[in-house]
């Protein structure tokens, strides 16, 4: 496909406050984007003509809904969700072992990297064109593969991860039936410099750490090249499939 023609002309990015999200947002607008609705709990915008800034708050249905309504009139042609949690908001981080399993904690961390991911899917799935390409992309993590799990702990952040990519999985197999040229996938962007991952760097070998402008750069250039054939699948920032 022609390079010109591989970028969408409309997209929205749910977690544009994020430190990748932001990152996507600049890099499809780079990219010629015209339209990119960015989506953060205090819907603040980005500087830029391109940007079309929403409220919405992962916890709460009612805005989701809201904002796919806006959406209705012009809907996007890549939807990328770069939301997510580690560590809550109250502090409460990833547990190393079954004893510092907390029931309300798991409970937060399904809410934002599951659930409300779903709720999304819910809401903006139905807005997806049946008779063109579209991408449906959410930001999972490597450490929620079942089969790639070497090491074990932060049981919370992987299982909700695992369950989002089963969920993708799901949603991929039913959009197939109506939207041929879909997209449905989940990614991987590698370890990147944010406020998710700040607590955690200490550890990590020599330039292992990426840039949030990299990882975006990167994992845009894996939506522009998946087809129908990989939807359902994770990918990382290579475009490598990560394995269930
Ligand atoms: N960084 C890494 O090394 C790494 C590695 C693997 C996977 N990932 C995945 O990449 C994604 C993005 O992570 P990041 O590193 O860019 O983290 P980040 O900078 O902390 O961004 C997290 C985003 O999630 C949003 N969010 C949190 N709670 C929300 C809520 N209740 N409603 C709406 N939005 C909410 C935040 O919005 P606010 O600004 O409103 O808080 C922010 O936009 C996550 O899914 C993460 O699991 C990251």
């Amino acid at each position: 496909m022609e390079e010109s023609t591989i970028w969408p002309r409309s997209a929205a990015v749910f977690g544009a406050s994020g430190a990748i999200g932001h990152a996507l947002c600049e890099g499809l607008a780079a990219r010629g984007c015209p339209l990119v609705h960015t989506g953060s709990r205090s819907g603040a915008g980005l500087a830029g003509a391109q940007f079309r800034p929403f409220a919405f708050d992962l916890t709460n249905e009612n805005t989701i809904a809201a904002a796919a309504e806006a959406m209705r009139a012009e809907p996007p042609e890549w939807v990328i969700l770069a939301t997510g949690v580690l560590t809550l908001a109250d502090g409460t981080g990833p547990e190393r072992t079954y004893k510092r399993l907390d029931g309300q904690a798991m409970t937060d961390v399904f809410a934002l990297n599951t659930i409300g991911p779903a709720l999304i899917a819910k809401h903006m799935l139905a807005l997806m064109p049946r008779d063109r390409r579209f991408v449906f992309a959410a930001l999972s993590a490597r450490v929620g593969s079942i089969s790639d799990n070497r090491l074990g702990g932060w049981h919370s952040y992987r299982a909700s991860k695992a369950a989002l990519n089963m969920l993708l999985k799901n949603f991929a197999l039913e959009m197939a039936r109506t939207h041929p040229q879909g997209v449905v996938a989940g990614l991987h962007p590698g370890t990147v410099d944010s406020g998710l991952s700040q607590p955690f760097q200490s550890n990590l070998p020599e330039g292992q750490l990426t840039a949030p402008t990299v990882a975006a750069d990167k994992l845009l250039g894996v939506l522009a090249r998946l087809g129908p054939q990989d939807s359902g699948k994770v990918f990382d920032f290579r475009g490598d499939q990560i394995p269930a």
